[in-house]
């Protein structure tokens, strides 16, 4: 584990052993960038050639956060519970990291110099969408705990920003795919109705899988999507991370059956309606940026069936929305 202090321009990333902490981890080291990786886990859980580049802290832990963050130049600020179900079962440890770890790490980003902070935020603090596409202008009336927690962590980046001039910018993801993703914490459908048809099973769609329309966004760019954020977005300022292509829950169904060579066998749940809605961003502030997507959904879909191999581990979390709610996974 280390303990000296971090070579100057040392980028810290929070999560850094998660879905997406990972994937960026690697895209940082590949470009030559120096790490530092921080996340909840015991040290034994990181491969022994990455120990020393690793800091255990609870973000919950004011203490423990400015411990880890101090002498960074650049903080990603991705840890947190991304489970709208845990948040649903679970809302005070959603909040506890969602929102309090947020302002324990920007209080430690402010105290110990950080220059900029960027956070990973999600679509999920708009709630239902009244326009499609969404822009970043678009109301933020969050219907689940998650939203909420999420959006008030974006509360806390911002006026952190404002009141102690740390350069703060904020990434909203929409539905993220890709390798990587724990089976047994992760709901997104691409992941969720690989494992279901690889295995041989019917793939349950919850709601509507017409009505229903998703932004598919391979992690791999959206990895790429907060370096853009980090070098040139404007700080105080709000991105959707998306590819601006929007599909639908069957259209998903119909290119993992291109992708495998079967047919899906789709059965739709449709009296779970909370979110079947068009789920979809504007995301002309991030191509302004420069920024453009690599991966389509059809070659992601067919990079994702490769590398789960035949027989996946099957995904294990339901999508609830209320307590008690029957669950369709
Ligand atoms: N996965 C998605 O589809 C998605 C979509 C939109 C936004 N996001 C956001 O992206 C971020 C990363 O999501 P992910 O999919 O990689 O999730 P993940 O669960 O794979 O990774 C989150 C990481 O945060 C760590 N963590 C949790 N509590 C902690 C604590 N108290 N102290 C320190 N570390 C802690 C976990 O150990 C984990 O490694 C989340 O903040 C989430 O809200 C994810």
């Amino acid at each position: 584990m280390l303990t000296e202090p971090m070579p100057s321009g040392t980028v810290l990333v929070t999560g850094g052993l998660g879905f997406v902490g990972r994937t960026l981890t690697a895209l940082l080291r590949e470009r030559g960038e120096t790490v530092v990786v921080t996340d909840v886990a015991a040290p034994a859980a990181v491969p022994a050639a990455d120990r020393g580049s690793y800091r255990q802290a609870d973000l919950r832990d004011p203490e423990q956060a400015r411990a880890v963050v101090a002498g960074a130049d650049l903080v990603y600020h991705l840890a947190g519970n991304p489970s709208g179900t845990l948040s649903v079962r679970r809302p005070l440890l959603d909040f506890g990291i969602n929102a309090q770890g947020t302002a324990n790490v920007c209080a430690a980003a402010a105290e110990t110099g950080v220059r900029r902070l960027v956070y990973l935020s999600t679509a999920m603090v708009y709630g239902r969408p009244l326009v499609v596409p969404m822009p970043e202008t678009h109301p933020t009336t969050p219907f689940l705990p998650y939203g909420a927690s999420k959006l008030a962590g974006e509360h806390v980046v911002r006026s952190f920003g404002e009141t102690f001039g740390l350069e703060t910018v904020i990434g909203r993801a929409f539905t993220l795919y890709g390798p990587g993703e724990d089976p047994r914490t992760a709901g997104g459908e691409v992941s969720q109705y690989l494992r279901w048809h690889l295995n041989g099973l019917p793939v349950r769609a919850v709601g509507d899988a017409d009505r229903k329309t998703r932004d598919f966004t391979h992690v791999h760019d959206l990895v790429r999507a907060l370096r853009v954020l980090a070098a040139d977005g404007v700080p105080g300022e709000a991105y959707n991370l998306g590819t601006g292509v929007e599909c639908s829950l069957r259209r998903l169904a119909e290119t993992i059956a291109v992708a495998t060579g079967r047919p899906v066998d789709l059965v739709e749940d449709t009296g779970i309606s909370e979110d079947t809605y068009r789920h979809v961003p504007d995301v002309t502030k991030l191509r302004a940026l420069g920024f453009t997507p690599a991966t389509s959904l059809n070659a992601g879909i067919s990079a994702l069936a490769g590398h789960l191999g035949p027989a996946p581990e099957l995904p294990s979390v339901p999508t609830i929305f209320k307590p008690g709610q029957p669950v369709a996974s």
